[in-house]
């Protein structure tokens, strides 16, 4: 599983990915930018890919991670399909040339035109709805039947498992919001008869993000197996396919990431051929972070040092609203000086903050960072590719930053950097 520096590396003391030297690089577009690596996304797939084989799957790239539309294409063309959560995403998919056949739709709170756009996107719908509560059941039947349209849906599983990560990324207990428990489940598939145009398929679950530890995902996987044998046994009719969800954890620091190999090979023993399941239920996963986190960065340059008699202050500009997880979740990301000549002692303590008016747009605090980093150098925050761009925002009415993605020495432009008109559109002037 990848780590911070597995794409972008030190060469000639200069920060560089996929052959452009990234200081060059920022000469001409500016700051703050995301920079993308086109080899560590494909790899990260390719990866994925080769563990699985044997395995009768299919990858459903979560896009909320990062739903840039070149990306997407990226993804799209090493096969892999899209797990979108709102109408927006759908739409992005689709642009992106991602067919709805290969498209899940999850989340707790899908509106009526969300559905209805799901249902009549392509020839035949969407691949599956996960649905999250009897009472969308009930809804996507009514709409399917309006629309005279069949729905295919998986019913969300919660099964009470701890995935033990951040509270905030953690979605498979029963105090979270997601996901139908057991018997439930059950009473679902007892009356499925009441719901009309609806066919079950499948069982999904998705315990958490960011899980670092299999035995949450062993645990949970054996009560899905469990639950997809005793519900076919309760319809007598065989389910399709069982989606095992994201949530694979990356190393945003020295923390040891999930072993890709072993995450396979616990779906290969679990739902493979030589499982009880005998390979007969197609395999969807959901990997979001696990793609795009270390493959990307979010490039800043040093506006101001200030001194403190306990700290310094390191003041660049990028800030929360272009990445929010430090913020929210008080997360890890390494940053480091594009030139390593600032990386050299005497190390001081330091603060990186944003220039958003909040105390919480810091980066990191109390870091050991070089004394030498001034004024108008470069640093890069490091695993910044999932979860960055897609959740940044205008806050203090500052435009979001662009998104470069680099291929094998060449430069491409995939979101410009946004405008100060762009910053009104669609308001009243
Ligand atoms: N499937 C479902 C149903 C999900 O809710 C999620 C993530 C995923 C797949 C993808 O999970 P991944 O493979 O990326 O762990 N903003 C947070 C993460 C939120 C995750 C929400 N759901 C962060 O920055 O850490």
């Amino acid at each position: 599983m990848s780590r911070p520096l597995d794409f972008f590396s030190q060469q000639s003391g200069t920060l560089v990915a996929d052959g452009v030297v990234l200081e060059k690089l920022v000469e001409s577009i500016g700051t703050p930018v995301y920079v993308y690596s086109a080899s560590a996304f494909r790899e990260s797939i390719r990866a994925l890919k080769k563990h699985l084989d044997g395995v009768n799957f299919l990858i459903c790239y979560a896009m909320k991670a990062n739903s840039n539309l070149s990306l997407l294409r990226l993804l799209a063309l090493e096969g892999a399909g899209a797990d979108v959560v709102s109408g927006g995403e759908l739409y992005r998919a689709k642009k992106a040339g991602i067919a709805p056949s290969q498209v899940v739709f999850s989340g707790v709170g899908k509106t009526d035109s969300e559905i209805a756009e799901a249902l009549c996107s392509g020839e035949d719908g969407i691949f599956s709805f996960n649905v999250e509560s009897a009472e969308e059941l009930e809804v996507i039947s009514s709409i399917a039947k309006r629309e005279k349209k069949q729905a295919r849906i998986a019913l969300r599983f919660n099964p009470d498992v701890d995935p033990k990560t951040h509270p905030y990324i953690s979605t498979g207990l029963r105090k979270n919001k997601f996901g139908i428990d057991r018997s439930e489940i059950f009473s679902l598939i007892k009356d499925i008869r009441k719901f009309e145009n609806i066919s079950i398929q499948g069982i999904s679950i998705h315990i958490g993000s960011q899980l670092l530890s299999l035995s949450p995902l062993k645990q949970a996987f054996e009560m899905l197996s469990n639950l997809a044998f005793e519900v076919e046994a309760l319809q007598k009719k065989p389910l399709l396919y069982l989606d095992v969800g994201g949530g694979v954890g990356v190393s945003y620091s020295k923390e040891k990431p999930l072993n890709l190999k072993q995450y396979c090979q616990l779906l290969h023993k679990q739902f493979g051929k030589n499982s009880a399941h005998r390979g007969r239920h197609r395999i969807l996963l959901e990997p979001g972070r696990l793609l795009s986190a270390n493959s990307g960065i979010l490039i800043t340059r040093v506006l101001f040092r200030k001194k403190r008699k306990q700290k310094d202050f390191l003041i660049v500009d990028a800030g929360m609203n272009d990445l929010m997880r430090p913020s929210l979740y008080g997360s890890h990301h390494e940053i480091i000086p594009l030139r390593n000549t600032r990386s050299s002692p005497p190390l001081r303590k330091t603060d990186i903050v944003g220039p958003v008016c909040e105390s919480a747009d810091c980066f990191a605090t109390g870091r050991p960072m070089s004394s030498n980093i001034k004024r108008g150098d470069l640093l890069a925050i490091l695993s910044a590719g999932a979860y960055g761009f897609t959740m940044a925002g205008n806050y203090n009415s500052r435009p979001r930053p662009p998104e470069i993605l680099l291929d094998q020495g060449r430069i491409e432009v995939i979101r410009e950097r946004e405008s100060y008109e762009d910053l009104m559109r669609g308001e009243k002037v």
